[in-house]
């Protein structure tokens, strides 16, 4: 049966930032003999979903990695798939997502993508601007290692000594919360530069089911058994329990 809210235990245990990693479209539409660019649609369906339904649920901020600096070296008709699937739906959606007092945060690197994209998610990030609280990151044209490099290089310019919170501060995802959980659907159980900095403590869920088919169901087991595990930060569980 479908369960909307969580139990009061498995709410205090709720993540503050869960991120996903939103692989396995490809595969899902080549199984339906149907061309990538359909799942890539479906996949951004699902997204939509799955947000709505995680801040239903009660957390407050989370990250979807929608397009890696990797990705950027595919096919140009695969890449000019998901850039139309921006140009036609991402404002839409955006804006039901951020109604609902979510503001949005684009992580990455907005010169890779076609001005025209980049003036829409940058416009969609101007228009949730005044919404705290709430936070959605959408990763396009994204790769830790380069943020990582970026935010050191800015501390160069400045001549600034870098500290771990002032490292954490210069990443685009800087003053949100870390992530407590990265879901990965597809399969895959690998880490993709997706927010190595910020998930040094993090839960990890790896799912067999393509992102497609993710239901807002799976989310809930994700978040069931991350309430289920002990998170000792490198500490002992005496440490924890006093
Ligand atoms: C990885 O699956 C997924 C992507 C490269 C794109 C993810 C995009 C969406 C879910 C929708 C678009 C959302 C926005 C905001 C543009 P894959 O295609 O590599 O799947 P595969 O591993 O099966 O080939």
């Amino acid at each position: 049966m479908k369960k909307n809210k969580p139990d009061g235990a498995e709410l205090s245990r709720l993540p503050r930032h869960v991120a996903v990693i939103m692989d396995g479209n490809g595969r899902w539409a080549k199984k339906r003999l149907m061309p990538r660019s359909f799942g890539h649609r479906q996949g951004m369906n699902r997204m939509i979903g799955l947000l709505e339904h995680a801040y239903d649920v009660g957390i407050p901020y989370v990250t979807v990695y929608a397009l890696s600096t990797e990705n950027l070296q595919r096919p140009k008709e695969e890449l000019e798939g998901l850039f139309d699937l921006i140009r036609r739906h991402f404002a839409e959606y955006m804006k039901r997502i951020c109604e609902r007092g979510v503001r949005l945060r684009v992580l990455g690197d907005p010169s890779l993508l076609p001005a025209d994209v980049g003036e829409i998610v940058a416009r969609a990030e101007r228009d949730s601007a005044q919404y705290t609280g709430k936070g959605l990151n959408v990763a396009l044209a994204y790769g830790s290692r380069a943020e990582l490099v970026r935010a050191a290089n800015i501390a160069v310019a400045r001549g600034q000594m870098l500290t771990e919170e002032s490292l954490s501060d210069l990443l685009y995802t800087g003053g949100q919360p870390d992530p407590d959980l990265v879901i990965r659907t597809g399969k895959e159980k690998r880490v993709s530069n997706f927010l190595l900095y910020q998930a040094a403590y993090a839960e990890y869920y790896f799912s067999d089911k393509m992102f497609p088919e993710f239901s807002d169901e799976d989310f809930d087991e994700a978040i069931a058994e991350y309430g289920r595990r002990r998170r000792r930060f490198g500490k002992t569980d005496e440490q924890i329990s006093d």
